[in-house]
């Protein structure tokens, strides 16, 4: 099995390695710039420092900073079986095409325009009524999320943000929820745990960033539903999901792939993990050997190879 994330291996990387260690896993951590993909008629080879890697299943912590380590997924596709394809990932790093998938999967979430100049964004904030959110598409720790009282406001913030070429989304403000936050995790379509997550910055509506604390919350069933299918319209295997309670239920904010689980520390996050990804090995083993491709095919496959690393 192999667990890569980018850069050197983090705390979460080490907490998933050393569990799989236990289940009798052999892991090999690698940063996914030192994983080389070979692809010809025998299917994907994978190699790290010249020697063959043999992996049964990957767990990545892959997001769109990594685009090299999200080709390589890309290239092994369904012949090794990874946590969050390459898909699902890019999709969740654009908040817009989250929110495209919410609402056709019927998931509550605010109302968000995709505007790109400042004559839609001052209409749909006049009909989303003021304050409103402005937002980039791809932003992350509550960079660049803002709020706009006023039209002159929102117009001189769109400004700002433009001036650096970005695309910005407005959006209806759910000002019930303000510096409070749920980060959910969901793996494997099942919901796994919540934290409380409020803001460390006095007076600010957004819950995370610096000095941000989290705390374990109870969810509702409600919202329990609600992140489960919002993890189904992302098709993220692992996901943590921005929940608001709004005065009419909760609603989806956006999704994040490979939820960092700092602040999770009371929850075991180790076992859903590794349960979907020996789940998703066997599954593909079995497809394997009942004739995609015959167990002679895939030895022949291996030949030559010398394996660094071998699991389950
Ligand atoms: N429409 C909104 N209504 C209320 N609070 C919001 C809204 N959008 C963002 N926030 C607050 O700002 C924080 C950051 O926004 P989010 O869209 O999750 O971007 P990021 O990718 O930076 O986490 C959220 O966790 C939430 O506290
Ligand atoms: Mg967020």
């Amino acid at each position: 099995m192999i667990i890569t994330g980018e850069g050197p291996a983090n705390d979460d990387i080490r907490y998933l390695e050393e569990g799989a260690r236990r289940r009798g896993h052999l892991p090999c951590v690698v940063p996914w710039n030192e994983l080389s993909v070979a692809l010809d008629s025998r299917g994907p080879r994978l190699c790290s420092d010249g020697v063959p890697l043999e992996a049964d299943g990957i767990i990545h912590q892959m997001s769109t900073d990594a685009l090299g380590g999200l080709v390589v997924l890309g290239a092994v596709g369904e012949d090794v079986p990874h946590l969050n394809s390459v898909d699902a990932v890019l999709r969740s790093a654009d908040k817009f095409a989250t929110h495209v998938r919410l609402v056709a999967h019927g998931v509550p979430t605010p109302a968000t325009a995709f505007c790109p100049n400042d004559r839609e964004l001052r209409l749909f904030a006049r009909e989303y009524g003021y304050p409103v959110v402005l937002k980039q598409p791809d932003g992350a720790r509550g960079a660049e999320v803002t709020l706009a009282r006023e039209e002159d406001e929102l117009l001189a913030k769109a400004a700002s943000i433009r001036e650096r070429g970005i695309p910005l989304l407005v959006q209806r403000f759910v000002a019930e929820a303000a510096g409070r936050n749920h980060r959910v995790i969901v793996v494997g379509g099942k919901f796994v745990a919540a934290v409380e997550q409020t803001g460390g910055r006095p007076g600010d509506f957004r819950s995370n960033g610096p000095g941000d604390v989290c705390r374990p919350v109870a969810l509702t069933e409600e919202e329990v539903s609600v992140a489960e299918r919002a993890a189904r319209a992302s098709g993220l295997d692992l996901m943590s999901a921005d929940l608001l309670r709004g005065a009419d239920g909760p609603v989806i904010l956006e999704t994040n792939s490979f939820p960092a689980f700092g602040g999770f520390e009371h929850v075991d996050l180790c076992a859903p993990v590794l349960d979907l990804i020996e789940r998703k090995v066997r599954e593909n083993t079995s497809l394997a050997l009942s004739g995609a491709a015959s167990p002679e095919e895939i030895l022949a496959a291996a030949e030559g190879d010398e394996p660094l690393a071998a699991s389950t």
